[in-house]
């Protein structure tokens, strides 16, 4: 089981403190992705704190990934990232952001396979890693990645994450298992699946539909239930007040570290309300109740509201 890359959300802090709550659930994460931006190299590599070997002690082992599509930066980062004692490093082809997808980059590369062919063409003989890429079903059509498996197929990659929805989707309507189904026998690599396993029940029906894929990556799922990993692991759906105690353990100790290492109380207060939004729905209290702690205005009365609430 693999934790998926959520900029803002899965860096290493969330990954120490999660690791120490639950450890070992996940095989391993794959970090948030790191840009690559033609002829400029030291700015991506300003970004890459989050995945230093020391910066990683105690978190779950870690794939960097990077976004972009220029080879020389792509090699350049890739084995500097091998020279710290990376063996595997993530394409992501399936950001969908606009302002990213407009530039080939992400998911807005789906589209153009004779330009992935010459990215993973020059790269690949070139890079000291591994490539395994994380990828949507296409732009705006499932007829792209059709189209794109058969150059994928060609390169020795570790493996293939697929989110089975459109860049253009966002995050909207549902993952196509349709288009899923039909893709994965096409696949010559390992597949991983990802999309959309909040629940236990979730994980049951997809890996027993598709039971030659190779992994399942969780994103947000382990955001409105710390829990489900180990429910998944273990095999055993978790009471409300099984999921509440390890819950609220772990909304403390992120909140005390969040408190330790942000620098400013804007930016702390920020940071507990994005994780406040989506790791209230694994305690047992209403919508209502949860949005009171976004209407607080400091940090000490967000803290209370949260204390009070997890207690
Ligand atoms: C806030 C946020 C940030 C994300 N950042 C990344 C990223 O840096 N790299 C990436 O490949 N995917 C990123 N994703 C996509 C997730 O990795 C994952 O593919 C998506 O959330 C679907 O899986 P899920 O339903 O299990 O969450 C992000 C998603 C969210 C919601």
């Amino acid at each position: 089981m693999i934790l998926a890359p959520m900029q803002g959300l899965t860096e290493v802090l969330f990954r120490r403190v999660y690791n120490h709550h639950f450890p070992s659930v996940f095989d391993y994460a794959v970090a948030p992705f790191v840009s690559l931006t033609h002829g400029n190299l030291a700015d991506a590599t300003k970004k890459i704190d989050d995945i230093l070997p020391e910066t990683n002690v105690g978190s779950i082992p870690v794939i960097p990934q990077i976004l972009g599509k220029e080879p020389d930066e792509f090699i350049a980062l890739g084995n500097r990232l091998a020279d710290l004692g990376y063996t595997e490093l993530n394409w992501n082809l399936g950001c969908p952001m606009r302002k990213v997808a407009a530039k080939h980059r992400g998911s807005g590369i789906l589209p153009y396979p004779d330009e992935v062919r010459h990215i993973l063409d020059t790269v690949i003989p070139q890079i000291k890693t591994d490539i395994s890429v994380k990828m949507r079903i296409g732009l705006t059509s499932r007829d792209e990645i059709f189209r794109l498996v058969p150059v994928l197929n060609d390169y020795p990659l570790k493996n293939v994450t697929i989110h089975p929805r459109l860049g253009r989707q966002q995050y909207t309507g549902h993952p196509d298992l349709e288009t899923f189904a039909n893709v994965l026998p096409l696949i010559k690599h390992p597949v991983i699946y990802n999309g959309d396993i909040c629940t236990l029940e979730d994980y049951n029906t997809l890996t027993r539909r598709f039971n030659d894929i190779a992994d399942v990556m969780i994103g947000r799922g382990v955001l409105y239930d710390p829990t489900l990993p180990l429910q998944i692991k273990s095999g055993k759906k978790f009471s409300p007040e099984e999921k509440k105690l390890s819950t609220a353990l772990f909304i403390a100790d992120l909140i005390k570290n969040i408190n330790s290492e942000l620098p400013t109380d804007e930016a702390k207060l920020r940071k507990i309300k994005e994780y406040w939004c989506l790791l209230s729905r694994s305690l047992p209290i209403t919508e209502q109740q949860a949005r009171t702690v976004l209407h607080a205005s400091t940090l000490p009365q967000t803290q209370q509201l949260i204390l009070d609430f997890i207690q």
